[in-house]
């Protein structure tokens, strides 16, 4: 079956058995292997990507079912010149450990992110709450991720206040 998809924001056509599953898709054919496979069965979440902004499990999703939408693995994070925002942030703040779970991790606060720049702490919790850690006992996962939404917010107020200058004619 052919599907078609928005992978990392290319228009992306793959020819596979419909039911295989995304992951093994991304993993295999695609060769897209930052998503990780862990328990398999949808309880540890470092096969989290988005699918239509929503994180999913790649491990509970068809490849099939993903006709006509959008998938963003972790290799469709990072900016151009280097590291998104929340990648640095786990980099900086001790969140990224043996890394395994990581990418899973990534992938739950860019949904987060994506939705508000202004996270309290018990949104950024209930984002990675599907998102087993062995390693950093969950705290600087938090802190990087706190540290990332600030990031978002400088970068919003930037931007809110160039246009607010363009709007005001070139001074405000
Ligand atoms: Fe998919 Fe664990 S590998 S949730
Ligand atoms: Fe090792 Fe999370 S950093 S499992």
């Amino acid at each position: 079956m052919k599907v078609q998809l928005v992978l990392n924001g290319k228009r992306t056509t793959v020819d596979m058995p419909p039911l295989m599953r995304l992951i093994d898709a991304l993993r295999g054919p695609l060769g897209l292997t930052g998503t990780k496979e862990g328990c398999g069965e949808g309880e540890c979440g470092s096969c989290t990507v988005l699918l239509d902004d929503e994180p999913v499990n790649a491990c509970l999703v068809a490849i099939g079912q993903c006709e006509g939408r959008t998938v963003v693995t972790v290799e469709g994070l990072g900016a151009e010149d280097g590291l998104s925002p929340v990648q640095q942030c786990l980099v900086d703040h001790g969140g990224a450990q043996c890394g395994i779970c990581s990418p899973g991790v990534l992938i739950s606060a860019e949904a987060l992110l994506r939705r508000t720049s202004y996270p309290t702490t018990k949104q950024i919790r209930d984002a990675i709450s599907g998102n087993l850690c062995r390693c950093t006992g969950y705290e600087r996962i938090v802190q990087s991720v706190a540290e990332a939404a600030k990031k978002h917010r400088e970068v919003d107020e930037t931007a809110w206040g160039a246009e607010e200058i363009a709007r005001k004619g070139g001074s405000l």
